[in-house]
């Protein structure tokens, strides 16, 4: 598997707890390297165009509303199946359902302040770290 990027974000439940620097932590243990990184602090709308492809779910206001209501930390992570590998370290989006040691079993106060979120699939990655990033902020 060669070298993949994906696209991170630690979000306002986590931040407000003042937990970036142990989740990086956690994304360094398994491999994952921080090759951007910066803290925002999203509007509402802005926050509705990221999460666009939920805008028919129930829960899109009280997502899009929890997103814009602290400080946010968007991060691009390199690594071998980065993608996957991410996926593996956040846990399941449930907290209740993630296994031991992942990020969301140690930190996330529920289904929707689950504390990360990680890009789904390559192509997911891609356009998702084109929303946040310009391509000489990523350093790998
Ligand atoms: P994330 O990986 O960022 O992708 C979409 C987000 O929607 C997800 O994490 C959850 O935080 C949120 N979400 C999913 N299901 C629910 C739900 N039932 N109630 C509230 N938020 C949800």
């Amino acid at each position: 598997m060669a070298i993949q990027r994906t696209f991170s974000i630690i979000k306002p439940d986590a931040t407000k707890r003042n937990l970036t620097g142990v989740i990086n932590a956690k994304f360094e243990a398994a491999g994952l390297r921080v090759v951007a990184q910066k803290r925002i602090h999203l509007s509402k709308a802005q926050a509705g165009v990221f999460y666009a492809v939920h805008a028919e779910r129930p829960f899109y206001d009280e997502l899009c509303e929890f997103m814009a209501s602290e400080p946010i930390v968007v991060q691009v992570l390199e690594g071998e199946n980065a993608v996957l590998k991410n996926r593996e370290v956040m846990g399941a989006t449930n907290p209740a359902e993630a296994d031991e040691g992942t990020i969301r079993k140690e930190f996330a106060l529920s289904i929707g302040e689950n504390s990360v979120h990680g890009s789904d699939a390559p192509e997911t990655a891609a356009e998702e770290i084109a929303y946040f990033f310009a391509g000489l902020e990523i350093v790998g």
